[in-house]
């Protein structure tokens, strides 16, 4: 198993945590950080929609509140017909934590390997 197939898997199980009552569409991510440690957060709604937060950046919270500050590499999980690619708010909080890492969007059947660099070229970033 690769080092991605591990993150895929992680997301996978993050998933089945996910708190998707509205939209019933369950996301697990998981996020490896500088460390090799490996971070999962899941999509968690709220009746006030826009109050949601995605796996994403619910992976990300869980990095962060660990004491880390460094994105190494990302996989995004759904049992859908194509996988999920992440949103706008998303690709901008995980370039706050890395210049560009691999993520892979997978399904149990579909795969797409891209880049932060990618998701997000030119990303804003404060340079005081
Ligand atoms: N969602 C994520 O968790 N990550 C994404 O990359 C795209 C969207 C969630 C937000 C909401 O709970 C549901 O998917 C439908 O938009």
């Amino acid at each position: 198993m690769s080092e991605l197939d591990d993150l895929v898997a992680a997301a996978r199980k993050a998933s089945q945590s996910a708190y998707a009552p509205y939209s019933n569409y369950r996301v697990g991510a998981a996020i490896r950080s500088a460390s090799g440690h490996v971070y999962t957060g899941c999509n968690v709604e709220s009746a006030s929609y826009g109050a949601t937060v995605c796996a994403e950046r619910s992976a990300i919270a869980q990095m962060v509140a660990a004491g880390e500050r460094e994105i190494a590499s990302v996989a995004v999980f759904v049992d859908a017909p194509e996988p999920a690619t992440p949103c706008g708010i998303c690709r901008q909080t995980l370039v706050e934590f890395c210049d560009d890492a691999p993520v892979v969007c997978a399904t149990p059947t579909a795969r797409i390997e891209t880049r932060v660099a990618e998701l997000l070229p030119l990303p804003f970033k404060f340079r005081r």
